[in-house]
């Protein structure tokens, strides 16, 4: 059964009657440009066919009540006094209710179950997929015109200012804004977006190392002060506005973290725009070998690799179907990825996976992935906005 037809079974259920809206929002993978966002730079992310699904109705009394499948557990939020309480996932519902009211909207309450195949914790955003299909949800039932770029914004707030993680607008972005068949060029700073189709019979492969590290909020947020003490140091707003020739010729002055950081920033930026050229011309030997560069920058220079993403990246990389691999999101655990020839899939997959087990110990999940839609209504009646 699909994830849709469970949601509205489970509707059913706890509502005796079927949905009036069906949302759903992707998670994602980074296919270039990691660590740049909060630098106001370029990203290339795409969603995948992985996403949460909510089926609700609206409810007339400012209230929402969710109802989690998956973890089988519910919550009930009074709009009116929303009040952070540490709770689990239900705090990414609140979030997005304050972070919304915050921006001016008034909101209308809803009642529905939630339920998602994008994996907790593996950075592949399960949040920002939460997130954005609460925020899809709370726009229909309240007639709130759906603009992607405002709402990502609106989504990271509440990421950064209600649930206290501090992410870039990435994640937000793609989960609100991506195209099937494509990757999303994002400028960071402007947040103008292109879609960018994938190079032509080839698969991106989603390589899950199993392994989750703790401690990635306090680094994640290390390496952000170590990236805007570097952008002070050269005079300007962000690290997004420093050239390679500018980095050349103070690079010295620096200290050996700081340069090491900027020069990831700086290198990834350009990597991030020759790479979006390199898929607009159908070059996939150019994308990979940009892929595998970006991977060897966050390895050596920014340090947010870990042995098992090099392993799974090596191991990936080994194969002759693969034109590129790498770790993928905040790093220290979690997934990296490879761009592959299309008919080698499964070959590859299996390859792949006995290479990591022999270095690791360790059973990776690996799977295909198609480059999904953002955010959107899968069903609604006419009489809803
Ligand atoms: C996490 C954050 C994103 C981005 C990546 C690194 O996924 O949520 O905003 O900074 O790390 O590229």
């Amino acid at each position: 059964m699909s994830l849709q037809q469970r949601a509205d079974q489970g509707f059913r259920r706890d509502f005796g009657q079927p949905p009036t809206i069906i949302v759903r929002a992707p998670g994602r993978v980074n296919l270039i440009g990691e660590h740049t966002d909060y630098n106001d730079g370029f990203v290339l992310p795409m969603a995948i066919d992985r996403a949460i699904w909510i089926a609700l109705q609206p409810r007339a009394d400012g209230r929402v009540v969710a109802h989690a499948l998956d973890l089988d557990d519910a919550t009930t939020l009074t709009l009116e006094t929303l009040e952070n309480t540490g709770e689990d996932w239900a705090e990414y519902l609140k979030g997005v209710a304050w972070s919304l009211q915050e921006a001016g909207y008034a909101l209308d309450g809803w009642e529905g179950v939630i339920i998602g195949d994008v994996p907790r914790g593996a950075g592949l955003s399960s949040s920002a997929a939460l997130e954005l299909a609460t925020a899809r949800a709370f726009s229909l039932v309240s007639g709130i015109p759906w603009d992607p770029a405002e709402m990502a914004k609106v989504c990271q707030r509440a990421e950064n200012d209600w649930v206290g993680v501090q992410c870039g607008i990435m994640d937000q972005m793609i989960a609100a804004a991506g195209q099937p068949g494509h990757a999303l060029l994002i400028d960071c700073r402007s947040l103008d977006t292109e879609p960018v189709p994938l190079p032509p019979e080839t698969a991106v492969i989603v390589l899950d190392t199993a392994t989750r590290r703790g401690l990635v909020d306090s680094i994640y947020n290390e390496r952000r002060e170590q990236c805007e003490a570097a952008a002070r140091f050269f005079g300007v707003p962000a690290l997004r506005d420093v050239s390679a020739a500018q980095f050349e010729a103070r690079a010295h002055e620096l200290d050996d973290t700081l340069r090491s950081r900027a020069r990831h920033v700086v290198t990834e930026n350009a990597r991030t725009l020759q790479a979006a050229e390199a898929m607009r011309r159908g070059d996939r030997r150019e994308m990979g070998r940009l892929m595998s560069a970006s991977h060897a920058s966050l390895r050596d220079d920014f340090a947010v690799s870990s042995r098992e993403l090099d392993a799974m990246a090596a191991c990936a990389r080994r194969h002759d179907a693969c034109y590129g691999a790498r770790m993928t999101g905040a790093g220290f655990g979690g997934c990296a990825i490879a761009l592959i020839r299309a008919d080698a899939a499964q070959h590859f997959s299996s390859t792949v996976a006995a290479c990591y087990r022999e270095a690791t110990g360790i059973s990776p999940n690996i799977h295909v992935c198609q480059a999904a839609q953002g955010a959107e209504v899968v069903t609604a009646p006419d009489i809803v906005h």
